[in-house]
């Protein structure tokens, strides 16, 4: 339900504040998170946000409103330990140039100024202003900021002064207002924020939710599939068959709040000193896997069903732990699904699949999404069943996931979420997942050209064995070795409007790493091991449009893409802490 509708759009005020949620379970410690919810109702604030649902064809605006301040109308500081030696939004000093690596002549502490937020609808087509690009934050419209520092970043102002030229909607201060087309295929979309250097960390905090896009020639007709879903609104007690499910690892302490390591030291041993020259990164972790799972802003929930289907629409929203997904009868002995519990995958990133498929477990990296049908119908009334985690360490069809990450553990991070059958309440009238028949896909034309690009990391060039940049993202040169580049570095990506293209994405690192393009959901076109291995084609569930891709080691994955629209946009690791030290590059389409 948006909060205001007027002819032809629907119109939301979002804020980002701090608040506090029983994400624990009841009794025990809440915590305080940031997250979005309705400025005018602060009962709607909640990690993960409200879904935004949007029609096709109708335009959906958001004024995001960044509200991170105290009750004196003072910034609040990150909950979170900022590493300010990142490529990050908003280095002391208060450049705002693009390439703000800033040096210190000894260790900094963390970051204690004001919080800077950018909201990115993620797998949405969007015009380059309302995209939520990672320099184009903004900070809270609070007093009492430290001189020296940039209240907006270096692309917030040109993208206002467009964005208000072109809708005539002003922005004011603190907010950034973003229009949404939904000109796309009907999917499962989310938005986080996307700040320049500290995405794991609001995220993680808690900038996410669901934005489910449906209707258009891409969506199958109403009561077909299990529904309905949740919406703002919904009187008590409303029973849902629709439910959109985010999965997220996170630490607490005893005390409620959120863990997220303020050194690097428990990773990988390195204490300092810290190197002037921008070489060893004190505070940032090249990867964080939390020892909890959190389900829609709650740890380990129960969610009752009834014998019938249900739509779980799932969100890996972790910052780097690959899922790999399974309902089982015992957590601890990981017995096999039952037969009658396959779970039948009909979407993924980009909307519905050709055809259903029948999975046995889902391997979902950061940011992917599985649009599921699972029939409970044959349970009987009392079983208790459990979805499961056994990422991200495991090898799975075609390569490994995450070597050498942390196995997961049965008793914490094993556990998802419990189903529990009771009666039933609403006779199911949706179709058998076997007998479905998907919405007609259109696949991609032929390619214009080939593009290829890298995967690698970087070694220090002061301490063996410790990464300053954990990865980058590059070209392959003329010579056919590959070149690293850092977000700074000059556009190399710029295809032009219309373009069809197959991007080689060459993974030269040992890890797996989610790789997402904005503005566009693109096919998956093949696999092939290094350096001239045979081509594996694409999984049954990654035949419809993706918009995030899972590059396994060692190995190319070429996709087919075509870019719609002129602008500035990103394509990136979507493994946070990747992302938030250089594994992610500029993509301009048109020209400049
Ligand atoms: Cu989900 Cu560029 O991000
Ligand atoms: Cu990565």
């Amino acid at each position: 339900m948006p909060l205001d509708s007027r002819v032809g759009r629907d119109i939301y005020t979002i804020g980002v504040r701090q608040f506090r949620q029983q994400v624990l379970p009841p009794g025990m410690p809440v915590t305080t998170v940031f997250g979005y919810g309705s400025t005018g109702r602060p009962e709607t604030f909640h990690s993960p946000a409200f879904t935004i649902e949007a029609r096709y064809g109708r335009a959906v605006q958001v004024r995001w409103v960044n509200q991170l301040v105290d009750t004196n109308g003072g910034h609040l500081p990150h909950l979170l330990p900022v590493d300010p030696t990142l490529h990050w939004a908003n280095p002391p000093g208060g450049t705002k140039r693009r390439d703000s690596r800033p040096t210190f002549t000894s260790t900094p502490g963390p970051y204690g100024g004001p919080v800077p937020v950018v909201t990115h609808l993620h797998g949405g087509a969007n015009t380059e202003e309302s995209d939520g690009y990672a320099e184009a934050w903004y900070l809270p419209d609070a007093q009492g900021i430290p001189r020296g520092y940039a209240r907006v970043g270096s692309f917030y102002e040109e993208f206002a002064k467009k964005s208000e030229a072109k809708f005539g909607v002003p922005w004011g201060p603190g907010e950034a207002v973003f229009h949404y087309a939904n000109h796309g295929r009907a999917a499962t979309l989310w938005f986080h924020d996307h700040t320049l250097g500290i995405t794991r960390l609001n995220v993680y905090a808690g900038m996410s939710g669901f934005y489910l896009l449906r209707g258009g020639p891409s969506d199958l007709g109403e009561g077909v599939l299990p529904g309905p879903a949740p919406r703002l609104g919904d009187p008590p007690g409303t029973r849902y068959y629709e439910i959109p499910v985010v999965i997220q690892d996170r630490s607490f302490r005893t005390d409620g709040t959120l863990f997220y390591p303020a050194s690097r030291a428990l990773f990988d041993g390195f204490k300092g000193p810290y190197v002037p020259g921008s070489d060893i990164p004190p505070i940032w972790n090249p990867e964080y896997f939390g020892n909890a799972m959190v389900t829609n802003g709650r740890t380990w929930p129960v969610l009752p069903v009834e014998p019938r289907r249900y739509r779980f629409r799932f969100l890996n929203g972790c910052n780097a732990r690959t899922l790999i997904l399974k309902i089982v009868t015992d957590p601890l002995a990981h017995r096999p699904v039952p037969a009658k519990l396959a779970l039948w995958q009909v979407g993924s990133d980009g909307g519905f699949l050709p055809a259903p498929v029948r999975r046995d477990q889902l391997l979902l990296a950061p940011a992917e999404r599985a649009d599921v049908i699972v029939d409970f119908s044959s349970t009987p009334v009392g079983t208790e069943l459990y979805l499961i985690n056994e990422g991200p360490d495991a090898v799975f069809t075609g390569g490994t996931v995450g070597a050498g990450f942390p196995a997961a553990n049965p008793k914490t991070t094993g556990q998802v979420m419990k189903f529990v059958i009771e009666p039933l309440v609403t006779a199911d009238t949706s179709t058998p997942p076997a007998q479905l028949t998907l919405p007609p896909f259109e696949p991609l034309g032929a390619a214009d050209r080939t593009r290829q690009v890298s995967l690698g990391e970087v070694a220090s060039a002061r301490v063996p064995g410790v990464s300053p940049r954990e990865a980058l993202l590059g070209v392959i040169g003329p010579n056919g070795k590959p070149k690293l580049l850092g977000w700074a570095d000059p556009i190399t990506e710029n295809p032009a409007v219309g373009a069809t293209e197959i991007w080689e994405i060459h993974n030269l690192t040992t890890d797996a790493h989610p790789i997402h393009i904005h503005e566009v959901q693109f096919q998956v076109v093949d696999r092939q091991t290094l350096p001239a291995g045979g081509r594996r084609p694409p999984e049954a569930w990654e035949r419809g449009f993706k918009d995030t891709v899972l590059a396994y080691p060692q190995e190319t994955t070429r996709v087919k893409v075509r870019f719609g629209q002129a602008g500035r946009y990103m394509w990136h690791c979507h493994l946070l802490e990747h992302e938030d030290n250089e594994m992610m590059r500029p993509l301009r389409v048109g020209p400049a």
